[in-house]
C-alpha cells in the first residue's frame, strides 16, 4: 500500500478537477503504466449520458502517453463506503490489465479496499476471441 502513496495523491488531486455539477459525486482515478501515472476525473454533461467516468479519462491519458499496459490502478471518491469502477469501466480496465492486476478502491482515510480487475469482471468478454 505504502507502494501506492504517488498513485493515491495523484487521485486525491486530480478528483479536485472533476466537472460534476449535476451529480456533485466527485471522482478520481489514477493508473500506473510503464511511463508513469496517467490520472482522470469524471467529467459530467447537460445531456448526462455523454459523462464520462474518471477510469475513462485516466485510460485516454495513458494511451494518448503511448502506453497501452495497466500495471496497477486506483480509485479515489469520498462516500460512505468505498467507490468501486461502474460496469462500463470494469470493461474499460480489463481491455489494459490482466486479472491479476491490482485494483484500489480509496477515501480521505487512504486505501480502504485493495482487489483485482479480475474481481472485478470474471467472465469478462476478451478480445481475443475476435482474432
Ligand atoms: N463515477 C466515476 O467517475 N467513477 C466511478 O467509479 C463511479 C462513478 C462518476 C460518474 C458520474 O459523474 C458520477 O460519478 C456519479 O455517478
Amino acid at each position: 500500500a505504502e507502494m501506492s502513496d504517488d498513485l493515491l495523491q495523484a487521485a486525491r488531486a486530480v478528483r479536485e478537477n472533476a466537472h460534476a455539477p449535476y451529480s456533485d459525486f466527485h471522482v478520481g482515478a489514477a493508473i500506473r503504466s510503464r511511463s508513469g501515472i496517467h490520472v482522470g476525473c469524471n467529467v459530467e454533461n447537460a445531456s448526462f449520458p455523454e459523462g464520462t467516468c474518471a477510469e475513462a479519462g485516466a485510460i485516454a491519458a495513458m494511451v494518448a502517453a503511448g502506453d497501452t499496459e495497466i500495471l496497477e490502478v486506483l480509485i479515489y471518491a469520498e462516500a460512505d463506503r468505498p467507490v468501486a469502477p461502474c460496469g462500463g469501466c470494469r470493461q474499460r480496465l480489463a481491455e489494459f490489465g490482466r486479472p491479476d492486476t491490482r485494483l484500489h478502491l480509496c477515501d480521505e482515510k487512504g486505501i480502504v479496499e485493495t482487489t483485482t480487475l479480475g474481481a472485478m469482471l470474471p467472465l469478462g468478454f476478451q478480445g481475443d476471441i475476435l482474432k
